[in-house]
């Protein structure tokens, strides 16, 4: 079957052996499958990895066989796949022996995956393929940042830097539904156009003075991925005692922050990664509640991935990027 994988420090499409299920597994045929940031800096983290690995952490697709065992799903179920493995209750940060599909387990670039049944749910009806293909790993971020570790509530005003992430797109949605107001930031006007149309209350350039174009707004929550090139800035704007998650740092890793300032102002500071099975249920809960809809900005063929990885790399994407892996 046709795969993208990383080989000895190349990302490339090979024909892989067609996968078969275990006992307890569920063989899919995958239908889309969503590209992740993370999907982009495999190679420069684990590049030298000899055998051919399937990339890829999220998918949509169809039931095809089922393994020994496996009595919640039959063959044609429509499912999505739960790219956080081993991670099932609700808990402060993952157990031990969570990870990401798609490294070190092959994943969801490719015709077909074989997975344990327990990675899948089904697929929620008012999704089209590419929006359930898209949905799991930047959804459930943004659900477990927002929710979980951010507290949002109603009457809340949310501060997003980079609208146009994968992520920053279902920030605003959720939180929309959940009654906040929403600012969000980005350099592009094109983008603060679309995440108006989305819902935003307030967009901003992240290029202008945000404490000066902020004036008068209390900011209860920042939810920061850009990392080092806003995280002091985002600080600037939050409230006193406000609350600010980081899920990532595009820009940066490191950032020199002013700890008498920090702990004057009495900010909360919290980190955030993917999410539980439970979480992730949540989300396909409220957005079957609510009729919430991921925003796509590209479908390229499983053929086209390293086109799509350029142009996801490029940032110039608002909403996900996603391969179509099969009709
Ligand atoms: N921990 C986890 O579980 C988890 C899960 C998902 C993602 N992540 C991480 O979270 C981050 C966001 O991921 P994503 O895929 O949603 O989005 P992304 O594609 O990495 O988007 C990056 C955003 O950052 C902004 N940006 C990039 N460079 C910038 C710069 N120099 N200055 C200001 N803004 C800049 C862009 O905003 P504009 O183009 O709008 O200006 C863009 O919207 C990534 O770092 C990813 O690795 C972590």
């Amino acid at each position: 079957m046709k795969a993208f994988v990383m080989e000895a420090g190349q990302y490339k499409l090979k024909d892989m052996p067609e996968p078969t299920a275990q006992a307890g597994d569920v063989v899919v045929k995958i239908r889309d499958a969503g590209i992740n940031r993370r999907d982009l800096g495999l190679l420069k983290r684990y590049g030298d990895n000899p055998e051919a690995l399937i990339i890829g952490s999220d998918g949509a697709g169809v039931v095809e066989s089922l393994g020994e065992g496996v009595t919640d799903f039959e063959i044609g179920d429509e499912v999505i796949i739960n790219p956080g493995l081993r991670w099932e209750h609700n808990s402060d940060a993952p157990p031990e022996g969570f990870d990401i599909l798609g490294m070190p387990d092959h994943g969801t670039f490719a015709e077909k995956i074989a997975i344990s049944a327990q990675q899948l749910e089904k697929k929620p009806v008012h999704l089209s393929w590419e929006e359930a293909g898209g949905l799991a790993l930047p959804a459930l971020t943004g659900y477990r940042a927002l929710f979980t570790k951010g507290q949002l509530k109603k009457g809340d005003t949310l501060f997003i830097p980079g609208a146009g992430s994968g992520v920053a797109t279902f920030l605003i949605q959720f939180a929309k539904n959940a009654g906040a107001t929403v600012i969000v930031t980005s350099r592009s006007e094109e983008k603060l156009a679309q995440a108006k149309e989305i819902g935003a209350d307030i967009a901003i350039s992240t290029d202008s003075d945000w404490v000066k174009e902020l004036e008068g707004q209390t900011i209860d929550l920042v939810i920061d991925s850009v990392g080092g090139a806003t995280f002091n800035r985002s600080l600037e704007v939050l409230k006193k005692g406000g609350r600010i998650v980081i899920f990532g740092a595009t820009t940066a890793d490191n950032v020199d922050f002013n700890l008498r300032s920090f702990f004057y102002g009495q900010y909360q500071l919290f980190g955030s990664t993917m999410g539980s099975r439970e979480e992730l249920r949540d989300m396909i809960q409220q957005i079957e509640q609510h009729d919430t809809h991921p925003v796509i900005d590209r479908v390229f063929s499983l053929d086209e991935a390293r086109e799509a990885f350029d142009y996801l790399a490029e940032g110039k994407q608002f909403g996900k990027v996603v391969l179509r892996a099969s009709e």
